[in-house]
């Protein structure tokens, strides 16, 4: 049977801001003490910058701690951060970078039930309902994707089919054959799954699908819409990072769908300046930190995610939103001069009827230029070589060249075309 009770808000979700600020500087002088007393490697990064713990008297002193990244981690890989003996750890994962060694986390069993909690509060706020069956194709394994849902959706008292990724035949008829409410997986990857029914002459929108529960990648507003649409479904975002967690960091609430709610009781949020790497103030566009608040294995300080986006007022909840993220620094193009962004050729690509969502940003050196191709595929029905495909690649790009400021290639492909990926799609191809 569900589990009731778990679908009434948790209190601090109703909280005032005033007790949930009061509640995040309790928590934040506690993650600050916990790291430096049992992480060298926090102790070290503390001293080296004349902070001590006892200096946080004020969430606005947060500031004065000094920055974490990618590189902290893999200086001590695979567990030297970690601020609890290892046989305290009752799980790890890791993210496979694009270059040398994983980033490895650890979690204790608090920390595991502490993010179950946050997923089935992401997954309630995207509209879940007791009784209902979750399909999950996030993979499973040292990736956070499908574990994470997984524990979520059980502790909601969901009923979980790990299915995982792959395998995209059998993923639709298990979704014909068991008659799931919910799908968690990445945009991308519904794509294909959405294609494999039609491929079997079935309408997607006419699967017992009610919500998909969409991240691991950057999705635009008009991506939302187009899968909404074809698979007759209500579309949320779930963000969430390995390092800080996994998924479930912050996740959209259905009835407003304007952008992920931060979980702030965990996890708490600034935005800063790229390039100074000072704090600006709610708002302002920049890179977004997260400092966790309850994790024990693995404490986070001023983790740098990379990715960009603006901290919002609340709005279904009082905790602040993010606005729907639309680049990582690492996926920004610099085309001769001017930075350029997947999601922004997404939303012209999602436009143009004869132009299916499968596409990529081939990177290309002439010289000294650096050249971007955007291959895309046609609908299916659609040769790239029919006039209507051609004059669909003239026009988008003609509005690449006027919306994003880039004289780019286009490169039309047939259906099938352009590689799909079982999980995060792989938007980039750097041929330089
Ligand atoms: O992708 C965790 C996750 C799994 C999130 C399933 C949501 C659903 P990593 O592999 O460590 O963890 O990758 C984290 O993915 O810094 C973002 O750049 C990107 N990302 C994650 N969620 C979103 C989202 C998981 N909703 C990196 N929108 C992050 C845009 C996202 N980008």
């Amino acid at each position: 049977m569900s589990n009731l009770k778990a679908f009434a808000l948790e209190p601090i979700e109703k909280a005032s801001i005033d007790e949930l600020r009061a509640l995040q500087l309790k928590r934040l002088q506690a993650t600050l003490v916990h790291a430096y007393a049992h992480s060298p490697a926090y102790r070290a990064k503390f001293d080296a910058a004349g902070v001590h713990p006892d200096d946080c008297r004020s969430l606005a002193d947060l500031a004065r701690f000094p920055l974490t990244s990618k590189k902290d981690l893999r200086e001590h890989y695979p567990f030297g951060m970690f601020a609890v003996p290892r046989s305290s750890v009752v799980r790890i994962h890791a993210s496979s970078g694009t270059t040398g060694k994983p980033t490895v986390v650890g979690y204790t069993a608090r920390d595991i039930d502490t993010w179950a909690t946050v997923v089935a509060r992401s997954i309630r706020a995207s509209g879940a309902r007791p009784g209902d069956m979750v399909h999950v194709s996030y993979g499973y394994g040292l990736f956070t994707g499908g574990l994470g849902a997984h524990y979520g959706a059980e502790k909601l008292g969901l009923t979980v089919v790990p299915f995982g990724g792959g395998q995209t035949e059998r993923q639709v008829q298990l979704i014909q054959d068991f008659q799931p409410d919910i799908i968690m997986v990445t945009p991308s990857y519904m794509l294909a799954i959405a294609d494999e029914f039609e491929r079997h002459g079935i309408d997607p929108a006419s699967s017992s699908l009610r919500i998909g529960i969409f991240g691991a990648e950057p999705w635009t507003n008009d991506m939302r819409l187009a899968i909404e649409q074809r698979m007759g479904i209500d579309a949320v975002d779930i963000y969430g990072l390995s390092e800080v967690m996994g998924p479930g960091v912050a996740n959209e609430c259905i009835e407003t769908k304007d952008g992920p709610t931060i979980w702030e009781d965990h996890f708490y949020p600034e935005i800063i300046d790229p390039h100074t790497g000072e704090p600006l103030p709610d708002g302002e566009l920049g890179e977004l930190v997260f400092t966790s608040l309850t994790k024990e294995a693995l404490p986070i300080i001023r983790y740098r995610t990379r990715d960009l986006t603006r901290l919002l007022p609340g709005t279904a909840r009082t905790m602040r939103r993010m606005e729907k993220i639309t680049g990582r620094s690492d996926d920004m193009m610099i085309i001769r001069g001017v930075n350029v962004f997947p999601t922004q050729i997404e939303e012209l690509i999602l436009k143009r009827a004869e132009l299916a969502p499968h596409y990529q940003c081939i990177l290309t050196r002439e010289g000294p230029m650096d050249n971007l191709t955007v291959a895309v595929e046609t609908r299916p029905g659609v040769s790239p070589e029919s006039l209507e495909a051609r004059a669909s690649a003239q026009l988008l790009r003609h509005e690449i060249k006027v919306y994003v400021g880039s004289s780019v290639q286009i490169d039309l492909r047939p259906e099938g075309g352009i590689e799909r990926s079982v999980g995060k799609a792989r938007r980039v191809v750097d041929q330089r």
